[in-house]
């Protein structure tokens, strides 16, 4: 039979045989499938409808829809951030143990951050000369009003994050951190974690004489508590700081002394700790300079200024 296949067509039939030689007639009728295919659409591929629906504010503010917007797109940055974490902790994989991939996949984690950073004044105040530029500042202190207790302080995302970068022991409240430092409790430490104590409403105690949880943090535990235990148990020996400071593997030895990774490791925290947290504080000192209590209703000038929370992820990288 003559036929005008070129060699490279003849090779991929030649592939398809192999693959679908199950039955006799499955590479026909694999052949028939693609002959009706439609090709794929972005829309499909993208999940555009799905995407795009996913915004509900609940009053009838415009600006409603930027806040709810930019966090999304925020957490699904987090999203791509544990994405990078998750793949290059993988004890299956042990991507950790090469060089190159610590510059690879913190690179990657380092350039997501920059990009919430940069992008972190959407969330600011129109400027007297382009006041329509920005987040309505009048606006938003009305319709945060509809969305109480819900803040930003409930997303688990960055505390997973957390717990993929660092040990428990630096994430720990300050005023905790040395008498707890050699604690193995995971539930003890995590009881202890920075933002649980900072979750609280300053001034109102308890019956155990503590300060009062706020109805934020009390719905957050409820619904991510037993999760959070179990991923920090997870992370417990593949947090980027267990991997450089502490995973006995010898390929390892030669990574901890490379002062790229240490400056690649420094880069990570401050970007973080200092920078993306910075930039959200300064967000809320304009939206909110007039108010006590935060959306979550902490006291958020005590909680969230980096120099009172003074977490680093590798404070033995700052020494
Ligand atoms: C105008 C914009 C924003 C304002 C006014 C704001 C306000 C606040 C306030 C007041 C808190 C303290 C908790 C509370 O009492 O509610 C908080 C915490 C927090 N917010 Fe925002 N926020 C804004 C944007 C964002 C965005 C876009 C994100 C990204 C998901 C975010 C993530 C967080 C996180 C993770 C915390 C906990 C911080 C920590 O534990 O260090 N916020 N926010």
């Amino acid at each position: 039979m003559e036929h005008n296949l070129n060699k490279k067509e003849l090779a991929l039939i030649e592939k398809l045989r192999e693959k679908y030689k199950h039955t006799d007639d499955e590479l026909a009728n694999n052949l028939e499938g693609l002959l009706h295919y439609q090709g794929l659409h972005y829309w499909d591929y993208i999940q555009l409808d799905a995407l795009i629906s996913l915004q509900h504010p609940k009053t009838d503010f415009d600006d409603e829809t930027i806040f709810i917007v930019y966090h999304q797109i925020t957490e699904l940055y987090f999203k791509l951030i544990m994405h990078e974490l998750e793949i290059f902790s993988s004890p299956q994989r042990k991507e950790y143990l090469e060089i190159n991939n610590w510059i690879k996949r913190i690179g990657r984690v380092i350039n997501y951050f920059d990009k919430i950073t940069d992008s972190f004044n959407i969330m600011l105040p129109g400027e007297k000369y382009n006041p329509d530029q920005f987040f309505d500042k009048i606006e938003f202190s009305k319709f945060r009003l509809a969305l109480m207790p819900a803040s930003g302080f409930q997303t688990v995302s960055i505390r997973k994050i957390e717990m993929m970068s660092t040990s428990l022991h630096h994430l720990l409240v300050k005023e905790r951190r040395h008498e707890l430092k050699n604690e193995t409790n995971l539930h003890t430490l995590y009881e202890n974690l920075y933002w649980k104590k900072g979750g609280r409403i300053h001034g109102v105690y308890d019956h155990q004489n503590n300060l009062k949880k706020t109805r934020t943090l009390e719905n957050f535990e409820k619904k991510y508590d037993t999760e959070l235990l179990q991923f920090a148990e997870k992370y417990l020996n593949r947090n980027l700081w267990y991997l450089f400071f502490q995973h006995a593997e010898e390929e390892l030895e030669q990574i901890r002394e490379d002062e790229k990774i240490r400056v690649l490791l420094r880069d990570y925290d401050q970007k973080v700790n200092k920078v993306w947290k910075g930039n959200h504080l300064v967000s809320i000192m304009k939206q909110m300079s007039t108010e006590e209590y935060g959306t979550g209703g902490t006291n958020w000038r005590e909680y969230l200024p980096p120099a009172k929370q003074d977490i680093s992820y590798y404070p033995e990288l700052n020494l």
